[in-house]
């Protein structure tokens, strides 16, 4: 039985440019919020930096031809702000538009469909100036960089995805500090959230000026169940979800933030006076489908607020002897299934595309020079068959894109995290396919969900 998927559906894989690139100091770029966080002593685990990482900026030939080796027929990739626009704003560096330009037609040509994210973390370091995300100045910053890549690239590529995780970018970047540009502060953290959406639109609405472009922004979604049954545990449950899910859900797909987070944000910060009146009527209506990033849920508990938490939940698990990846993060398809019916039911008519899914497996090559990945096998059988019900179940599900094509610069955790389906060997930067990636291919070359492969001791 083949899976129950739309004519046209994408299989594919995702990465992103600072991840991947290295080169930092070439053709004109300039310095991202990234670059800068990375010098700061213990901000990235064993004191790593994307100066190298995949080494992709110039060795992404050999990524291409590891799509057509995997039979994929999309890729997600992200264009890097400061190599278009050096300094946020203003002069264009076309050796920045040159290089993707080449990437895009080399995927044309291979029969690969791109997908491009503009925005997937890494700001042009000129624009903190002004705040970064937290001033309003980003919002028209955004919408002049989209233009510039949109002017050489928007008559070749129909998908577009304007901002990478606006609630992680928040949280983790303006709530805790723990990412670029490393700001701990929480009415700062709202309103780079709010700008992130605001740029979505102003971004969407360039993109509109360009006949066939679909434009959508891709949300970390985590469901949120509550730890007991108890009334105050469900009401946690749900403040949780207004957070993460809701707060940018509902301004996307229904017009205005929900009024129940936004009253815990007022208790939290005062007045949301970062929300100007018709910003909400900018940022509805703009968008043509969802790109959904899953890679767990949490369970959450009713608590007081207090210092470092402004809101009155907590998150407390899952607890106990479950699959989990590497970093602990519960592996849990049936919540994959469960979100996309449910983004179904409550967003009718917005078409999804599943942006990110996988996890964090470190296997390394053994004696025979492969990596038996037989976890990131049964992760990727467990959540596509989840993803294959859900879409007999109703939902409009258009394609998935696998986290990642290859191993890459994990953000603050640094190397240490592999959730490639190839290998990548950072000294050398040589790319092995790994069993899952066979599998994967497999599975896309078929149109099921094969067996996973008998990894044979001593074979
Ligand atoms: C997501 C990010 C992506 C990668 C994966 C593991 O939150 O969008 O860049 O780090 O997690």
């Amino acid at each position: 039985m083949t899976l129950p998927l739309p004519p046209g559906f994408l299989w594919g894989a995702a990465t992103s440019a600072f991840q991947t690139e290295g080169s930092l100091a070439v053709d004109g770029r300039g310095e991202s919020v990234w670059d800068v966080f990375a010098r700061r002593p213990g901000a990235i685990e064993g004191g790593a930096d994307g100066s190298v990482a995949c080494g992709s900026y110039r060795r992404w030939p050999e990524d291409l031809a590891l799509l057509t080796e995997l039979g994929l027929g999309a890729y997600r990739f992200s264009v890097a702000w400061s190599r278009v626009m050096p300094a946020g704003t203003g002069r264009v560096e076309p050796r920045g538009l040159d290089h993707y330009e080449r990437v895009v037609d080399a995927l044309l040509a291979r029969g690969i469909v791109p997908v491009l994210t503009l925005n997937h973390w890494d700001m042009p370091q000129a624009l903190m100036a002004d705040g970064g995300w937290a001033g309003r100045g980003s919002v028209a910053a955004f919408a002049e960089y989209t233009r510039a890549v949109a002017d050489r690239l928007a008559d070749r590529v129909e998908w577009w995805i304007t901002q990478n995780e606006p609630w992680v970018v928040a949280l983790l970047g303006y709530q805790l500090g723990l990412h670029a540009p490393g700001v701990a502060d929480l009415r700062a953290s709202l309103a780079a959230g709010h700008h992130l959406l605001l740029a979505h639109a102003a971004g969407a609405q360039v993109l509109h000026g360009f006949p066939r472009t679909r434009v959508g922004a891709a949300l970390n979604l985590l469901p949120c169940v509550p730890a007991t049954d108890s009334p105050a545990d469900a009401a946690a449950a749900r403040g949780s979800d207004g957070y993460c899910n809701r707060w940018y859900l509902d301004p996307l797909l229904r017009g205005g933030y929900p009024a129940d987070m936004r009253a815990h944000w007022e208790r939290a910060v005062g007045d949301l006076d970062v929300v100007h009146d018709g910003d909400e009527a900018a940022i509805a209506g703009c968008t043509d489908f969802l790109g959904v990033n899953y890679y767990t849920r949490r369970v959450v508990a009713a608590a007081e607020p207090g210092p470092g938490r402004p809101f009155p939940w907590r998150v407390v698990g899952p607890a106990g002897d479950l699959t989990r990846t590497d970093d602990g993060t519960e592996v849990h398809p049936g919540a994959f299934g469960d979100l996309l019916v449910r983004l179904a039911r409550d967003y009718p008519g917005t078409p999804l595309l599943v942006t990110e899914n996988g996890g964090a497996f470190g296997e390394t090559p053994t004696h025979d020079g492969r990596v038996h990945d037989t976890r990131r096998i049964d992760q990727i059988r467990s959540h596509v068959a989840a993803m294959a019900a859900a879409v007999a179940a109703g939902a409009d599900v258009q394609g998935y894109l696998y986290w990642s094509l290859l191993d890459n610069l994990e953000w603050a955790m640094g190397y240490r995290p592999r959730y490639g389906l190839t290998y990548v060997d950072y000294p050398t930067g040589r790319r092995t396919i790994k069993d899952s990636g066979r599998y994967y291919a497999e599975l896309v070359r078929t149109g099921d969900l094969p067996e996973p492969p008998a990894v044979a001791p001593f074979g």
